[in-house]
């Protein structure tokens, strides 16, 4: 199987040729896919035919230890029993699609907020893989926004004022920004995490924006005016010009960077429309130290 890419977006963002993930376990290929990954920081890789199992032994294979501590694994345990398998679904326990008001589903349309994945976590995600399973037949797409063109784009004098800042990331802050509430027990599992501002990609020496709807503050500056600079980085690099918008085929797996990407899900009828693709998300256990 030869690997082939073909680019979606002038920055970032490729689609990877005929290759059937299962049974790419060579540590040649995996390096190869490695390397896409540093180049275009989001790949496609159209109809592959994962069980959670295949899903989560290749998450494993390409990229070590996964993610496990999600933040609605703190609301209560997903349907899978496998807290390293993401359920970003708007099906209920039951099979059916969610009641309106049910907390899982208002917790979750928190996606719908650029983000990274987990980093309210120490270590944060690093790989993020999302299958898509069932697809609506309305669109219910996910936004990219890549983050090293948003990066690169700041004048010389921003970049090095960014230069050692550190940003504190909680998922109680970007929810309560939509109202959703916490008990003191969940507040308790989810303190949030430290992180710098500008990442750095250790293979490829790339800078990056490190920024999401959990950035509540730059540590050392007062709230207001970390807050002020968060959201207006947040709106630079969101601009149309760094977005790959994704429409989903079920059987697309999408890989992509959380240290070099943010992303978010577009609005469609999730009352009507079943939709579930399911994540699996890697530690980024190399990231700097955080405080
Ligand atoms: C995710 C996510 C958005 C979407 O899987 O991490 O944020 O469109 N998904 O479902
Ligand atoms: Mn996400």
């Amino acid at each position: 199987m030869a690997l082939t890419f073909q680019r979606l977006h002038p920055h970032f963002a490729a689609e990877a040729g005929d290759i059937d993930l299962r049974r790419v376990s060579d540590r040649g290929m995996l390096e190869a896919i490695r390397a896409a990954m540093d180049a275009y920081r989001v790949l496609v890789f159209r109809a592959q035919q994962f069980s959670d199992q295949e899903q989560i032994a290749f998450a494993r294979r390409f990229d070590g230890e996964l993610h496990a501590k999600t933040g609605s694994a703190a609301l209560g345990a997903n349907r899978f029993g496998d807290e390293a398998l993401t359920d970003i679904s708007n099906v209920a326990a039951d099979g059916n699609i969610m009641a309106r008001e049910d907390r899982k589903r208002q917790y979750a349309l928190g996606n719908r907020l650029w983000h990274t994945d987990a980093s309210f976590q120490d270590p944060p995600g690093r790989y993020s893989m999302l299958h898509a399973r069932v697809v609506p037949a309305v669109r219910a797409d996910t936004e990219f926004a890549d983050m090293c063109a948003a990066y690169d784009a700041l004048d010389d004098a921003m970049r090095a004022g960014l230069e050692g800042l550190r940003v504190h990331h909680s998922i109680t802050y970007s929810r309560q920004t939509l109202g959703f509430e916490f008990s003191p027990e969940e507040q308790a599992l989810l303190k949030g995490a430290i992180h710098p501002l500008v990442r750095v990609n250790p293979r490829s020496g790339r800078r990056s924006l490190y920024l999401a709807s959990h950035a509540s503050r730059i540590i050392d500056w007062p709230v207001p005016e970390g807050r002020l600079l968060l959201r207006d980085l947040t709106e630079h690099a969101t601009q149309p010009q760094f977005v790959y918008r994704h429409a989903w085929r079920v059987g697309d797996l999408v890989i992509w960077d959380n240290r070099a990407t943010m992303h978010r899900g577009r609005p469609f009828d999730d009352a009507r429309e079943r939709r579930e693709l399911r994540r699996v998300t890697t530690l980024d256990l190399d990231a700097p130290p955080a405080a």
